[in-house]
């Protein structure tokens, strides 16, 4: 958005682009919700479209494209091996990049597949500003752990750290002081911190672990599949960058790293995924896992109409109007709940707004899931899809014990370009009447727990017959007919 004074002094988002086509949504009633909750083992990942009315899921492959993009879809060239869309996808990280090497993957999670069977071997550490899930399994999967160093903000709920996402340097310092550097893998830094409310780092921090990784020769892995909300805030946020363009600080993060990856499904809003590098010893020795696990060089497992899509994506996440939008509307839900004494993450990061299910739901103890009772409460009173991230996310360790997280929060993603502003205001009165009556929500207990990646796929179950209470309550208070 541009810096758009309003008349009456009230800031709100202001949407720089137009509706072009539309979905139909249903809101099903109450009594259907609590049905279809059960049916999902209250997992919201388990439910069915047909019964949600806003998706706040993820952010993951649910971004609107815009018209550039699916003109580009049209243009899309299949071929086997050395199509034009991927000389275009190709050239559309280069330039924005800077990287000359492109290996395409169907997904964030396949390129981290390759980098970790490349570099990942048994007893090795990974470092990391924060782990995110699906990269954490891949580096246990080959015998390795995550070390995470955030700062200590990173953990605060409740915080003005703008940049919670920073890695703690002085503790990656004196850990790579003491261990030395032989076991471990690469540092990897994520963009926009996912599992701690899609919080930023800042450009001098990243310099920061680039003089650490010179230091003791280590290679530095950039996580950008939430590159677009960090690059937003860098230029909001952090008084040096303020005049650099986006595309300039960019090209200062990527020249900065070793290898960036992302996922396509967030950065480049479109499906898909993809590693750069400058580095061609890595490249070469990436190739081979690529066309073992992804498909030929030249597509990777993607489809070339969503290739042409990144390659457009991409250039506009360069665009500071495309990039600020779910930022801004995300700062608006913040900050709407906060006036209302909502517990929320703050400050605002970007991906979504983040509920603190330890300090909304503070009866209910870990071990019986908050933040997943608390996105099976919201479902249940407002139709709207979150996810969960605290304990349920976490993975049984070898012993089968159940490592409590350290933060439990109730995602709910703000896909960019999809909802409109009274979406947001209908999300914030549901979450209004439900911190009204949250004393009525309980725990849940796991009825079904699979071992890898459980928030995925498990199912729970009440542990009394709250979610009954909570349905009547909300029927005799706002009963829709
Ligand atoms: N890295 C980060 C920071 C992510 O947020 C994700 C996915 C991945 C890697 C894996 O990418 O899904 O394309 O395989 N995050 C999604 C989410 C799933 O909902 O936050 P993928």
């Amino acid at each position: 958005m541009k810096d758009i004074r309003f008349f009456n002094g009230e800031w709100f988002p202001l949407e720089m682009h137009k509706t072009k086509i539309v979905q139909k949504l249903q809101l099903v009633p109450v009594r259907r919700r609590l049905e279809a909750i059960g049916e999902a083992g209250y997992n919201t990942f388990l439910l069915k479209n047909a019964d949600i009315f806003l998706d706040m899921l993820t952010d993951s492959g649910v971004n609107a494209m815009s018209d550039r993009q699916q003109a580009a879809m049209a243009l899309a060239d299949d071929s086997y091996a050395g199509s034009a869309t991927f000389t275009r996808l190709k050239n559309a990280c280069e330039k924005v990049f800077g990287t000359r090497y492109f290996l395409p993957a169907h997904q964030g999670r396949a390129c981290e597949n390759i980098l970790t069977q490349l570099l990942v071997r048994p007893g090795n550490v990974v470092p990391t500003n924060y782990h995110f899930t699906t990269t954490k399994a891949h580096v246990v999967l080959n015998g390795g752990s995550m070390l995470e160093f955030p700062v200590e903000e990173a953990l605060q709920t409740r915080s003005d750290h703008l940049f919670k996402g920073n890695m703690d340097l002085a503790t990656l310092q004196s850990f790579l002081e003491e261990n030395g550097a032989d076991q471990v893998s690469f540092i990897r830094m994520e963009a926009g911190t996912n599992l701690i409310g899609g919080q930023p780092f800042s450009l001098s921090n990243l310099e920061g672990v680039r003089r650490i990784c010179d230091r003791f020769n280590v290679l530095l892995i950039l996580d950008a599949s939430l590159l677009a909300d960090n690059l937003h805030f860098i230029k909001s946020r952090e008084e040096a960058c303020k005049n650099l363009s986006i595309q300039e600080i960019t090209r200062r993060i990527s020249d900065l790293v070793d290898i960036t990856y992302f996922s396509g499904r967030k950065l480049g809003c479109a499906r898909g995924g993809g590693i750069c590098t400058n580095r061609e010893d890595l490249y070469l020795e990436m190739r081979e896992l690529v066309t073992l696990y992804e498909g030929f060089l030249t597509y990777g497992g993607m489809s070339v109409r969503e290739m042409e899509a990144i390659a457009v994506g991409l250039e506009e996440t360069m665009d500071a109007e495309m990039i600020n939008q779910g930022p801004q509307f995300i700062a608006y839900m913040v900050e709407e709940l906060e006036k209302r004494g909502i517990p929320v993450v703050t400050p605002p990061g970007g991906l979504g707004c983040h509920l603190d299910a330890t300090r909304f739901l503070d009866h209910i103890p870990q071990e019986h899931y908050p933040a997943g009772a608390l996105a099976a409460a919201l479902y249940l009173s407002g139709g709207i899809r979150g996810m969960e991230r605290g304990t349920m996310s976490e993975q049984r360790d070898e012993e089968g014990n159940e490592p409590l997280a350290d933060l439990e929060l109730l995602r709910l993603a703000l896909p960019r370009r999809v909802f409109t502003l009274s979406h947001v205001k209908y999300a914030i009165d549901r979450i209004s009447w439900l911190y009204e009556n949250r004393r009525l929500i309980g725990g849940l207990e796991f009825v079904e727990e699979p071992k890898n990646l459980r928030f995925f796929f498990g199912r729970l179950a009440p542990l009394t017959s709250w979610p009954q209470q909570l349905a009547e309550k909300f029927e005799a208070d706002l009963g829709e007919r």
